[in-house]
């Protein structure tokens, strides 16, 4: 396919209730998403409590494109594109630290924290080089929301809360979580490359129809009752926030059973630390609130899927290849429910963990099917004829529906067909 095509291609390939598959698997496909979607809308970076003092920096990406994040002199936050004016070399090539400067490894340029150059090698040979020209490149907007820091290459275009949209109430209940009213990324992050589109990954995090099948074996292991929550008697709500973010909402069923921490397995007198100290924070019946409640089931586009308990990142590498950068939540002011989110995650998502590696198992075959054309199309209509409205407007759906990837794929569209 040619990405110079008309805007009309998409419509060809994106239907309100199927897609083409050749959307997962042309290549030619995925480096017009890396112009439209990933090197212009808001993508998720970092978080800030990973870079907390001056001068510590961490290398993240935008889409395939790695960046340095980091927190300059002056203590602003900074994306810089990890990329040497002079040769293109990489300037950083250090996963973290704290530095008030890079050097490039290649020719030895310097470049402060902010990407001014401060010299070169040997200046003598540079007579009349504008030094202010040839800084480091800056992601040219930047953005950060209740600590979760964002950056879109396009210099311009909508603001960050407009991209998010009714998606920050979710980041909201989820900082209430804390008694700080915070969470941490300090667990450290776990790489896991699967050989599949990142579409497959994207609606795979609100899809509530897999869990009672993919999931079986850690459920009947771990003895959890997260199975019934994705069954068919369900009331939990599938829904569609509008520019491609998706939740699955597993409020109502744990409101039913009215039990603080049942979403996360537990009881209050296992973490009497953690209850008593959202009790002073936010009053016994907030707090009993919140607890009820529990975290949510995020996927805010196109990369940044809060998973209850844990943070993911996808990136995309190429048409067929991703990588999952996951780590567990931690919540400010909360060690005892901190070390259990740890443990969690070890389980579900860790090297040896049965979670995500039948997720991944099953991004893979879908992929290995694509190879075959009959049928083109993916099918997505489960759901359709019981959509409705919940009271702030967005579409909802059944748990088990395909309500999320539909939105998604609306979403997709517009900002394919944009000039
Ligand atoms: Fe960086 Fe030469 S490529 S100094
Ligand atoms: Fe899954």
């Amino acid at each position: 396919m040619n990405i110079a095509t008309p805007s009309s291609t998409w419509s060809h390939l994106i239907e309100p209730g199927r897609v083409h598959g050749s959307l997962y698997a042309d290549s030619e496909i995925f480096k017009a998403e890396l112009e439209k979607i990933w090197f212009r809308t808001w993508v998720y970076v970092g978080h800030v409590s990973e870079i907390p003092n001056r001068n510590d920096f961490i290398i993240k990406s935008i889409g395939p494109l790695p960046v340095i994040m980091v927190r300059d002199r002056k203590g602003e936050i900074r994306l810089l594109q990890n990329r040497c004016p002079h040769r293109g070399n990489t300037v950083c090539v250090t996963e973290k630290g704290n530095r008030s400067s890079f050097t490039c490894p290649y020719h030895s340029w310097t470049f402060a924290n902010d990407g001014r150059l401060m010299g070169y090698a040997f200046p003598e040979g540079y007579q009349g080089a504008d030094k202010s020209k040839l800084g480091l490149g800056q992601v040219p907007r930047v953005a950060i929301y209740k600590g979760f820091v964002f950056g879109s290459m396009a210099p311009e275009g909508p603001s960050l809360e407009e991209h998010l949209g009714g998606a920050a109430d979710a980041i909201d209940r989820l900082c209430e979580n804390s008694p700080e009213g915070e969470i941490e990324v300090t667990a450290g992050f776990l790489h896991h490359r699967t050989k599949a589109n990142w579409k497959f990954i994207l609606e795979n995090e609100c899809d509530g129809y897999h869990p009672g099948f993919v999931h079986a074996s850690i459920f009947s292991v771990a003895d959890s009752k997260i199975g019934e929550l994705y069954g068919p008697d369900s009331s939990a709500v599938s829904r569609d926030f509008g520019n491609g973010h998706t939740e699955v909402d597993l409020r109502p069923e744990f409101r039913k059973r009215d039990e603080v921490l049942s979403w996360f397995g537990t009881t209050a007198g296992k973490l009497p630390d953690y209850v008593s100290k959202m009790e002073a924070a936010y009053g016994a019946e907030k707090a009993r609130e919140i607890m009820i409640d529990g975290t949510p089931h995020i996927m805010i586009f196109p990369n940044l899927f809060i998973a209850e308990i844990q943070l993911f990142v996808i990136q995309p590498k190429a048409v067929d290849e991703t990588i999952q950068h996951v780590t567990a939540l931690q919540f400010k002011g909360a060690s005892d429910f901190n070390r259990r989110l740890r443990q969690q995650t070890m389980g579900s998502v860790g090297p040896a963990g049965f979670l995500l590696a039948d997720d991944t198992e099953m991004y893979e075959r879908n992929q290995r099917g694509l190879a075959m054309n009959d049928p083109e199309w993916l099918f997505l209509e489960r759901g359709m004829h019981r959509e409705g409205h919940d009271a702030d407007g967005y579409t909802i759906g059944h748990s088990t529906d395909d309500l999320p990837s539909r939105g998604i794929w609306r979403h997709y569209k517009s900002l394919m067909e944009a000039e």
